[in-house]
């Protein structure tokens, strides 16, 4: 044999040994758990054969605890840039089977590597995240490992879209890249994020709590909303991933691809005449109105389980890219609250940064009263849509369906917050307050008389032309043409150009 093919050989068995990773004891037990392993998960994301690893060969400079003799090459996390039907992305995917996945110094220095490609070259960022947070055999560290990739994830955001995976366990600070980048998807039963563990929870607060109940994938995606969605198993999130970058742009330079559809864009809907219920008090469903718009019906939800009194997701409109964001009347009769709001205002401001058009669908009775919203700070939260709405300068179609009332009139893509196009169906209600309230506060005695009130109310504002006749909607359209009615706004607007002033970054109500 030649040198240069003994060499060959070397790479050959060096490369295949770095991708056994912590070995096959390792792998076993990750499977074990109904994991999957790093190397597995990115066959999974990327196009076949398009993954170029880089960093292989990398190992940690740690010399504590006898840290010196354990390397194993790549430590812990698999780097590198691939494609997803065709389009570049920049990944990494820890390794539990090496040190627990545990990031070091080095671990860091990997990703972050990938972060910075990601923004230089315009394209997403992915990481896959299995570990047991800082290498606490480097103290130190690793810690300013990971202040080196939130300060990445913090300069990124608006530039590049990131997705987090948690495909394991992320714990302690390591739960903040997530919280930094835009949408987390979760695994149930195999993932968790917390802060500190139910141990550290018991000795503090004395509280008893399982993993699952203080941070799995249910309680983040329902009660917290830190994760944007739940996956049975790793498979189905790697799916997920890959499903929702189909709607977003590479970049903020960039628009969304388009995705070709036999769905004619003329195409009337005569169910959606007769969906609102003669009684305003009455629910209805609005996933029936999104899906009978929308192309194909094909809706692909961000926040499926977390205040479901909003809904907000992606779809295609004649194969452009938009955001959709609408009142759910079927869930607290699609009142905004503290949570509602957040969710609707990260949404949108996502949907800006990424030059995704917002379509909003209002049908809202209000903002939800009392103390427990007062003490949460409804104001500030509810400011928080108020202030993602007025400051999109995204293609912005608004339909009003029924409710359209006071604050929540104007927060849900009024005209006055730079609303391109905004429609009302014949059965809209755009007023200060409904028909009831109104009269109870401005005929306190009414007595026998309320109800001619409020049927003289009811005549005069629970209908769309007020509005309409002061130029504060564009027009009063047929529910069965929305779709074709919406394309079209959507169409004229595609060369929408708006700005904001000049200024060193907003104060968004935080
Ligand atoms: C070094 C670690 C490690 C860590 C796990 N390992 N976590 N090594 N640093 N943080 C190692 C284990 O020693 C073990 O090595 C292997 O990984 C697998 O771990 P197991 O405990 O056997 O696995 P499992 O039973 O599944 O439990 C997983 C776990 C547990 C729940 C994650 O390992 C754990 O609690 N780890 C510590 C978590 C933690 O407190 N991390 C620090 C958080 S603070 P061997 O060789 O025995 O197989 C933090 C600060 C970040 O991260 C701050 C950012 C600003």
């Amino acid at each position: 044999m030649s040198i240069q093919t003994d060499k060959i050989q070397e790479l050959v068995e060096r490369r295949a040994q770095a991708r056994l990773g912590g070995g096959e004891k390792r792998i076993e037990a990750q499977h074990q758990k109904g994991k999957l392993t790093a190397r597995e998960r990115l066959a999974l994301l990327l196009d076949e054969g398009s993954f170029e690893e880089f960093d292989q060969f990398v190992q940690h400079r740690c010399t504590n605890f006898g840290m010196d003799k354990t390397h194993v090459d790549g430590d812990g996390v698999v780097t590198g840039q691939g494609t997803i039907d065709g389009r570049l992305v920049y990944v990494f995917a820890q390794d539990f089977t090496v040190n627990g996945g545990s990031l070091s110094k080095t671990m860091s220095e990997k990703i972050c590597k990938v972060m910075d490609m990601a923004a230089r070259n315009g394209a997403p960022c992915i990481g896959l995240n299995d570990s047991g947070g800082a290498r606490i055999q480097e103290g130190i560290d690793a810690l300013a490992g990971y202040g080196e990739i939130f300060e990445r994830n913090i300069l990124s955001s608006g530039v590049v879209p990131q997705i987090s995976g948690i495909f394991g366990p992320c714990a302690g600070g390591a739960v903040y890249s997530p919280a930094l980048t835009d949408f987390t998807v979760m695994v149930q039963d195999t993932s968790y994020m917390f802060l500190t563990g139910p141990a550290v929870v018991k000795q503090v607060t004395g509280e008893e709590v399982s993993q699952e109940e203080l941070g799995g994938a249910a309680v983040h995606s329902s009660k917290s909303g830190v994760a944007h969605f739940a996956a049975a198993d790793d498979k189905e999130g790697i799916q997920t991933i890959k499903e929702l970058l189909s709607y977003l742009p590479q970049n903020n330079m960039q628009s969304a691809p388009v995705k070709p559809t036999a769905d004619p864009a003329g195409r009337a809907d005569d169910a959606l005449n007769d969906i609102i219920p003669d009684n305003p008090n009455k629910a209805y469903d609005m996933y029936g109105v999104i899906g009978s718009i929308v192309d194909d019906g094909k809706f692909f939800e961000v926040h499926k389980n977390f205040a479901k009194n909003i809904i907000v997701g992606f779809a295609h409109m004649n194969g452009q890219s938009v955001g959709i964001v609408a009142n759910q009347p079927n869930v607290l009769a699609g009142v905004l609250d503290i949570n509602a709001s957040r969710k609707a205002a990260r949404f949108v401001r996502f949907c800006d940064a990424f030059n995704i058009p917002l379509v909003t669908l209002v049908d809202v009775p209000g903002f939800l009263c009392g103390t427990q919203q007062e003490y949460g700070a409804i104001i500030t939260n509810g400011a928080k849509l108020l202030y993602a709405y007025g400051e999109a300068t995204v293609p912005k179609v608004t339909v009003t369906l029924r409710k359209s009332y006071g604050g929540a009139h104007i927060v849900m893509s009024c005209k006055q917050l730079r609303g391109d196009i905004n429609y009302a169906w014949p059965t809209a209600s755009i007023a200060v307050m409904g028909a009831e309230g109104a009269v109870d506060v401005l005929f306190k005695d009414a007595g026998e008389e309320r109800e001619q009130k409020i049927n003289e109310y009811n005549d005069l504002f629970s209908n769309p032309y007020r509005a309409a006749e002061k130029g504060y909607i564009e027009d009063v359209i047929e529910p069965r043409n929305t779709r074709f009615r919406v394309i079209r706004a959507l169409e004229t607007l595609k060369g929408k150009r708006q700005d904001v002033p000049a200024k060193k970054h907003d104060n968004l109500p935080l």
